[in-house]
């Protein structure tokens, strides 16, 4: 009872299979150095870069990466266009890497709200990748937890009051169904760099069970080895879904 290596054999010792990262500090990264916040979010770009590829040879199929919360258009616009500006570069100079690397794109967020030409870009890599289905990169843009649940509402309220669904038999899987990721797997860790312990509107439903890595390091200086010492930290919890440690131990004595 209580043995600790069982209780390591019982944490997750494989995964994470979906990381979902708030890549935060580039504003704080570009101001220490004296240069404009912009250059901050050139310099994440290649951090998403950077990460995209160390997910592959880490063996972590699905990668959330929040890039423009529902929130940041609050931000002086011409912050707002250099990042709808980066996003549209990003998309068009990497839709050619994904497609090599065989990693399916996606998008979650009020999609149909971002400007006209990083949608249609977004829209061009989404169909590009779609054939792929083991490597999975899903852009949070314009999103918001919240606008989440709002947009499933009323799409689950439409479905009711049209008589195909029954209220009654509305449960969880019909909600997560209708939430932007419905098909996507949860996210099993969450990282946010630049020091912040907060979640800013990130996926506040699909998180409910998983494990959060915080680090000081700003996102354009987040490598790979930053990525691997929070899987490791990841392997270092025991995941317990309610139960009890020593449940754990048994079942994983049961299945070794
Ligand atoms: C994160 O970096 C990128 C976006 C929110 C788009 P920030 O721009 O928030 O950087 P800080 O927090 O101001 O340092
Ligand atoms: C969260 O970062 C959004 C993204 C990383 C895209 P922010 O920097 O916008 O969050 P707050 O304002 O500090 O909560
Ligand atoms: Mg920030």
């Amino acid at each position: 009872m209580g043995d600790h290596s069982m209780s390591e054999k019982a944490s997750s010792q494989t995964g994470p299979n979906h990381i979902g990262i708030i890549m935060d500090g580039n504003g704080r990264w570009a101001q220490s150095q004296g240069l404009s916040r912009i250059k901050g979010h050139q310099q994440g770009v290649e951090t998403c870069r950077r990460i995209i590829e160390a997910c592959q040879a880490l063996d972590v199929h699905y990668l959330t990466l929040y890039a423009f919360s529902a929130e940041n258009w609050n931000r002086p616009e011409t912050e707002v266009n250099g990042l709808m500006e980066l996003l549209e570069l990003f998309l068009m100079k990497e839709t050619g890497t994904l497609k090599k690397k065989r990693v399916r794109l996606h998008a979650i967020g009020r999609i149909e709200d971002l400007p006209a030409r990083p949608r249609a870009a977004l829209k061009k890599a989404i169909e590009a990748t779609k054939e792929f289905d083991e490597w999975h990169l899903i852009l949070a843009l314009n999103y918001s937890a919240r606008n989440e649940v709002v947009d499933a509402t009323q799409a689950i309220a439409t479905l009711a009051a049209n008589g195909a669904l029954d209220p009654g038999s509305i449960d969880w899987d019909t909600i997560s169904s209708h939430l932007y990721t419905g098909g996507l797997p949860d996210p099993d860790l969450i990282v946010r760099t630049s020091g912040e312990t907060r979640l800013s509107n990130f996926l506040l439903m699909q998180s409910a069970y998983a494990e959060f890595y915080f680090t000081a390091t700003c996102w354009p200086d987040f490598t790979k080895a930053h990525l691997e010492e929070a899987i490791r930290s990841y392997h270092n919890r025991e995941r317990r879904f309610g139960r009890t440690g020593e449940q754990l131990d048994v079942e994983t004595s049961l299945t070794y």
